[in-house]
């Protein structure tokens, strides 16, 4: 149930609250066949974790709240969630209702990567492979990067292509790293 309760922190965060705060590009169009991947792997991955936590049974015994892996992975879990909750609402305050211009994003982690939004989802993720210490846990957390990392490094080529002044030392989705 407190596995449930992590999980639920971020999908109740994504669908509902992210969601209802998103500003401008209201003519955008989303594509149709993204919207089906995505809905066909949150089928999949859901039923993957959630077979593990449940359908499983009895692999966590009490103690395992005391267990290290439990502890660092829900570290990692909050402060990924808190990096991309805190980086989402920086992008989201640089339109204005109904707009649909760019422009650079500055602060927090901003300072240090192109994409912590996407670094924080991923930390969240690899947080929860370590805390449940399961298969289903880890493909999620693989499949998150694999989704993220690319996108990261693409946003990254367009605002080094698009401005000119675009900070050197900033990377793309990994301070300092990558
Ligand atoms: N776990 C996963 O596999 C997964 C997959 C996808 C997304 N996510 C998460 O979902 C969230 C949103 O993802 P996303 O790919 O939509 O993020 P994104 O491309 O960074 O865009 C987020 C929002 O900010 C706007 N925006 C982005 N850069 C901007 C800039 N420079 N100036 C002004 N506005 C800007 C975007 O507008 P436009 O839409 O007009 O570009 C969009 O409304 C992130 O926190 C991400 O980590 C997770």
């Amino acid at each position: 149930m407190l596995f449930l309760f992590v999980w639920e922190t971020h999908y109740v965060y994504r669908t509902f609250i992210y969601t209802g705060m998103m500003r401008g590009g209201s003519e955008r169009r989303f594509p149709l066949p993204l919207a089906l991947m995505a809905f066909v792997f949150n089928c999949l991955n859901g039923y993957a974790n959630g077979y593990h936590l449940f359908g499983a049974g009895g692999l966590y015994p009490s103690p395992w709240i005391y267990d290290p892996r439990f502890i660092l992975g829900l570290l990692m879990f909050f402060s990924g969630m808190m990096i991309h909750v805190e980086s989402d609402r920086r992008l989201r305050r640089l339109r204005r209702r109904h707009e649909t211009t760019y422009a650079v994003p500055r602060g927090g982690l901003f300072e240090l990567v192109s994409a912590p939004n996407y670094f924080g989802e991923i930390l969240q993720w690899t947080g929860w492979a370590v805390a449940t210490w399961s298969l289903a846990g880890l493909a999620f957390a693989v499949f998150t990067a694999a989704n993220l990392l690319p996108r990261g490094i693409a946003h990254h080529r367009w605002y080094r292509n698009t401005y000119e002044s675009y900070p050197e030392k900033r990377k793309a989705v990994i301070p300092f790293v990558l």
